[in-house]
């Protein structure tokens, strides 16, 4: 039976309650979220639940991440229904701090990965990662889980965070997990809640593009500029969207693919509206 799980807001309580679990002798999973929590958040709860056996659900909308004419102050803040989807899901703690609680006035520190943010969502959110990264290795060192688990719907950002645990030695094993997506193909997301219902309804078209690419490609359609203009104009098509990137891109490095015998991604943000809306696909993992 799913309980509520305890909610706690600062630093001290988290290693306490941690280090009681550890002591029982359990291992520590962490999932850290924004909150406004959907079922692309639970089915990494989820997983966390299964590869350990307590389960931290961090809910603090950050921000550091957040650009001037984002949306930090609109961000949505569902901390009761956010703390029965972690209960349903199966953790056991949520980390919910204030502001002030992960970023003292005095803080001066911030932790960058160079060359991987140079592109896709990077050039767009100047400091977006920067503050991604230096919240998420933060709260690392506070939950000090043995598994962290992301999204792939946020493929750059999980690439980075495993590249930052890497170079940095954070003894932590990162786990990324597949996009969860709405029945029609939709990948869920905090921001499509601002979707008008037309908007709703053209919105799996997003999907449909990229599965269009993923088909072109694993049936034998190996050159990458036809490719991208084929999802350029797949997307092109969708009334209301105007296309910020869509890109095929070597999974590791991110950058233009001219080759496909290599993990790549077609990777896309458009703007649905005013709705800024990602997401991507694996070309070629058979
Ligand atoms: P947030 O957008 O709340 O996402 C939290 C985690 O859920 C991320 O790892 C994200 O990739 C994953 N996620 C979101 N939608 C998903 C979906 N449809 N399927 C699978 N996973 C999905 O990403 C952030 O918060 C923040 O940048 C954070 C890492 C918490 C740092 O502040």
């Amino acid at each position: 039976m799913p309980t509520s799980p305890a909610i706690v807001t600062t630093i001290a309580d988290v290693r306490a309650t941690v280090a009681a679990a550890r002591a029982r002798g359990l291992s520590v999973g962490f999932v850290p979220t924004m909150g406004a929590l959907h079922e692309g958040h639970a089915a990494l709860i989820r997983a966390a639940r299964q590869g350990t056996g307590f389960v931290v659900v961090s809910i603090f909308v950050n921000p550091t991440q957040f650009g001037p004419s984002e949306d930090f102050a609109k961000y949505p803040r569902t901390l009761d229904a956010d703390r029965a989807v972690c209960g349903e899901a199966g953790a056991e703690l949520v980390f919910a701090p204030d502001v002030g609680e992960v970023y003292p006035d005095d803080s001066l520190t911030t932790v960058e990965v160079t060359y991987l943010d140079g592109v896709l969502e990077g050039p767009s959110r100047p400091g977006h990662f920067r503050g991604v990264c230096t919240v998420v290795l933060k709260l690392l060192n506070i939950v000090l889980p043995d598994a962290a688990y992301f999204g792939q719907k946020d493929a750059q950002q999980a690439r980075i965070i495993c590249q930052m645990v890497r170079d940095l030695n954070v003894p932590v094993t990162v786990r990324v997990e597949p996009t969860v997506r709405e029945s029609d193909g939709l990948a869920m997301s905090s921001r499509n809640r601002y979707l008008s219902a037309a908007e709703r309804a053209v919105a799996p078209r997003i999907y449909a593009a990229l599965h269009a690419t993923r088909d072109r490609a694993m049936s034998g359609e190996y050159d990458v500029p036809r490719l991208e203009a084929a999802l350029a104009a797949d997307l092109a098509a969708i009334p209301g969207v105007r296309v910020e990137y869509a890109q095929i891109v070597d999974a590791d490095t991110l950058r233009s693919s001219v080759r496909l015998d290599r993990p790549a991604l077609a990777v896309v943000a458009v703007f649905l509206g005013t709705t800024r809306l990602i997401d991507n696909i694996l070309l070629n993992d058979e």
